[in-house]
């Protein structure tokens, strides 16, 4: 497929179509017109035929979208044909609950390691991978490809053990502490706030309220 510069607008709802084509495959779906993909993810049609031009002609007038096609697809646009090996810093409450999912797994995120200072944790497993002390961090990057970092630790530590990992060779940071990292342009960073989701919820519940009070 020709490669050609995606907008990140474009980029976030990848993963929802991916999702969403995943859930048709389980289901034996061959193929589904961008009307009724549309009805299923909430979106336009037209937004939906907009973004998949964007990845040349996957959709056939009269047939729709092949769906195992555009699932393989989008799945390597969004690199997910690769594996990654990933460690945890931070192995508190999320570290923990994270290194617990296993779906990360089978989206080609495999985790190898899992770090914390605190002493009291060093040896205890999760999912059988032993959490190690920081100690070990170093040495276990030289020996072990490591490309993206999550980190859960307080935002206090979290510039400088960002700093550690990526001076030995880590490429990614998924990052969950609240602070702006400020890495060079070559280091991949996505924050993650799940409290900047919850507010958008407040918002939008504050709208719904005012609108149902308006209407009575
Ligand atoms: P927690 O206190 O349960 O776990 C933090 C862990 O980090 C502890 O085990 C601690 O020993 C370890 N730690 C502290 N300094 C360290 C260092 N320099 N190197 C390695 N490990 C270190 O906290 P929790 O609830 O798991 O939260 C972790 C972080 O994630 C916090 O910064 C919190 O604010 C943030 N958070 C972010 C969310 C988000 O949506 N972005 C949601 C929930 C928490």
């Amino acid at each position: 497929m020709e490669e050609r510069e995606i907008s990140q607008a474009v980029i976030r709802r990848l993963p929802r179509y991916y999702r969403y084509l995943g859930e048709l495959l389980e289901h034996d779906v061959e193929r589904i017109s961008s009307n009724d993909l549309s009805k299923r993810m909430k979106v336009t049609a037209s937004q939906i035929r907009q973004d998949l031009n964007n990845f040349g002609g996957f959709g056939q007038q009269g047939y729709g979208y092949n769906v195992k096609y555009l699932y393989t697809e989008i799945g390597k646009i969004l690199g997910l044909d690769v594996k990654h090996n990933i460690i945890i810093i931070g192995a508190g409450n999320l570290g923990q609950a994270l290194a617990n999912y296993e779906a990360f797994e089978s989206r080609g995120f495999l985790l190898k390691g899992i770090f914390d200072v605190n002493p009291k944790l060093t040896g205890i497993s999760v999912r059988g991978i032993p959490i190690r002390t920081m100690e070990d961090l170093v040495d276990f990057l030289k020996v072990n490809e490591i490309e993206i970092g999550v980190l859960t630790i307080p935002k206090e530590y979290a510039v400088e053990v960002a700093g550690l990992l990526t001076a030995n060779g880590v490429k990614a940071i998924w990052n969950f502490a609240h602070i702006d990292l400020n890495l060079p342009p070559n280091i991949v960073v996505e924050n993650v706030h799940l409290s900047e989701s919850l507010m958008r919820l407040s918002y939008n519940i504050t709208r719904c309220n005012a609108e149902q009070k308006n209407e009575k």
